[in-house]
């Protein structure tokens, strides 16, 4: 279909009775149009008038290797894999996932950018192209570990709005699966460096300044050693300890010589994401979701207080008490602390180590070590009835309500299953308690992913992962079809299209209606959403363009493979962009 075609018939769609503009205080109906925004910015803008990202024109679906937004607003990259940018020209990381901007001054002109550096591929893919292009020869063990963990990006604002990397700053740092890493918490105690961080998808920015980075499909790397004696193997291709991996980690962006610390209390699973709930004075509460096929949902609740400006914040994940959801068909939910005490109540079918003869508690399977459960959190939570689910990816709080949206990617294939939407869905979760610190909640289905429906194109989406809460608490979400099945490669979503990112208000006539606000370039996702303070930027992740095909050249047909973003036939790079108003 052409663009044209694309375009008539979403007209159509919206002469169908749909608002088109997705603001209350916007005017009237506009034009859609896919406004190519590949051009970097046309030198440098005035910072002046309306930069607002709460008022445009949703588009239409699209298989365009770009990334394509509404009209009026344009991206430039800030950097792409192999970009040198610290004081020892160390390189930017691939596969870009989640972003965390943190000011630096008041005045909003200077700020650390943190990047995940989610995975590698090998020296046959779309990796092996990107690191023949821009770094040279065949990408080795030594070069993919440090092609994975994360980024520190010193920004300013120049004059005219664009963020620019601080080029000669100290700030400016990697951190890669053979950085100094430490762990604190029940598990890997007397571990004096457990080797670096690695599958690093989602986190959060800490109310105390900090980053929390997020270790999801470790087991492409390290042995998995889903074990109940705590005792991991060395293996896998990066020839690591498997049981030092599948952590939470935080990390000081702001002091260049600060050691991560891997914080072993909150459980040991593929960790998509963290996301923090404080109040002065009130333990936190991090929820946390492990994206494999019935993955369970995690709740964390900290010993001690959070107290504003205390530098004992850093120590408040270290020690505290890990739950598991119990979904209930009725919409009832409970915390089930993985615990000791916890009394066995295994889900009927799921993966589960033997019980002991006579076992009667979690710690009577594990060994009487809070440090050996935490680090098979997964099976641990099987074994007291937590609810397997379609593949926890992002959790957030809402900035209003402190309610907990969770983005269910896929389907799950348990006994009587409580999520069979193949196109995901999002999860509304209310604490039964005002602190949120208690077992009982309630839970709905607050916005189901799909139908794969052309006439639909642009209100639906499928795979949901990332989400990001605006100051005005809408929620953006960016989607995640797998590159096997965008366009075509599955027929249940084809019109999707490519995948994008969606603009879904919580309140008001429009909540849980969805727009969509940006498409990716081919066999992409976009990934780690994350605005400046005044929300006139937004930082977006480009991850895997070109994933499964590799380079579009010669016997490559679109919208297999990509150029994103240099196109004239390159190859395909990851990389973070910032997006605003022109
Ligand atoms: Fe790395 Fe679950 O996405
Ligand atoms: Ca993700
Ligand atoms: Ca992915
Ligand atoms: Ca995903």
């Amino acid at each position: 279909m052409t663009a044209d075609t694309e375009r008539r018939s979403f007209l159509k769609y919206l002469g169908a009775g749909f608002a088109g503009i997705v603001a209350p205080s916007a005017g009237p109906l506009g034009p859609i149009v896919e406004a190519r925004g590949a051009m970097p910015f046309a030198g440098e803008q005035s910072t002046t008038g309306a930069r607002s990202f709460l008022s445009f024109a949703p588009i239409a679906p699209t298989d365009r290797d770009d990334l394509m937004l509404p009209q009026g607003f344009r991206y430039e990259t800030v950097l792409a894999y192999g970009d040198r940018f610290t004081n020892s020209s160390e390189r930017f990381g691939f596969n870009a996932d989640f972003t965390a901007f943190i000011p630096r001054n008041a005045a909003g002109t200077e700020g650390l950018l943190w990047v995940n550096h989610e995975y590698v591929g090998s020296p046959t893919d779309a990796y092996g192209q990107a690191f023949a292009a821009v770094v040279g020869g065949v990408p080795n063990v030594q070069d993919m570990k440090f092609d994975v963990g994360g980024s520190v990006v010193d920004l300013y604002l120049s004059s005219g709005g664009n963020w620019y990397v601080k080029p000669n700053s100290a700030l400016n740092r990697r951190i890669t699966a053979d950085s100094l890493v430490i762990a604190d918490g029940p598990a890997l105690q007397g571990v004096s460096n457990v080797g670096g961080t690695l599958g690093n998808c989602s986190g959060c920015h800490t109310p105390w300044d900090t980053v929390l980075t997020c270790e999801e499909n470790y087991q492409d790397y390290v042995p998995e050693n889903l074990v109940t004696d705590g005792q991991g193997t060395v293996g896998g291709v990066f020839n690591k300890n498997g049981t030092h991996f599948g952590w939470v980690v935080e990390v000081d962006p702001h002091d260049p010589n600060s050691i991560p610390v891997k914080h072993t209390a909150l459980g040991r699973f593929r960790h998509e994401n963290v996301s923090i709930r404080s109040a002065a004075n009130a333990p936190v509460i991090a929820y946390m979701g492990d994206d494999r096929t019935n993955g369970h949902v995690y709740k964390f609740v900290s010993a001690a207080p959070y107290v504003p400006g205390s530098g004992a914040n850093k120590q408040l994940l270290a020690s505290g008490r890990l739950f598991s959801a119990r979904f209930n068909a009725d919409g009832t939910g409970q915390w089930i602390e993985l615990a000791t005490g916890t009394t066995l109540n295994p889900y009927p079918g799921s993966q589960m180590p033997t019980i002991p003869s006579g076992a009667t508690t979690l710690g009577a399977v594990y060994g009487g070590s809070q440090g050996n459960i935490v680090i098979d959190a997964y099976r641990a939570s099987n074994l007291v009835g937590a609810t397997p689910t379609g593949r926890p990816e992002d959790v957030e709080v809402h900035p209003v309500d402190n309610s907990v949206y969770i983005a269910f990617t896929a389907s799950a294939t348990a006994q009587n299953s409580l999520f069979n939407n193949i196109f995901g869905e999002l999860v509304r979760i209310v604490e039964g308690s005002s602190d949120g610190a208690g077992a009982a909640f309630t839970w709905q289905r607050w916005r189901a992913g799909g139908p794969n429906d052309p006439a639909q194109a642009g209100h639906v989406f499928a795979a949901p992962d990332n989400l990001s809460f605006d100051k005005a608490a809408n929620m953006w979400v960016v989607s995640d079809i797998s590159s096997a099945n965008l366009n075509g490669g599955n027929a249940n979503y084809t019109a999707f299209k490519n995948n994008g990112m969606f603009f879904i208000p919580t309140s008001g006539p429009q909540a849980g209606s969805a727009f969509q606000f940006a498409s990716g370039p081919c066999e992409c996702e976009l990934t780690g959403p994350s605005w400046t303070p005044d929300e006139t930027t937004l930082f977006l992740a480009i991850q895997h363009p070109g994933e499964v095909s590799g380079r579009r050249g010669p016997g490559v047909v679109s919208p297999r493979g990509s150029n994103w973003p240099y196109r004239d036939h390159g190859v395909p790079l990851p990389a973070v962009v910032q997006v605003r108003r022109f």
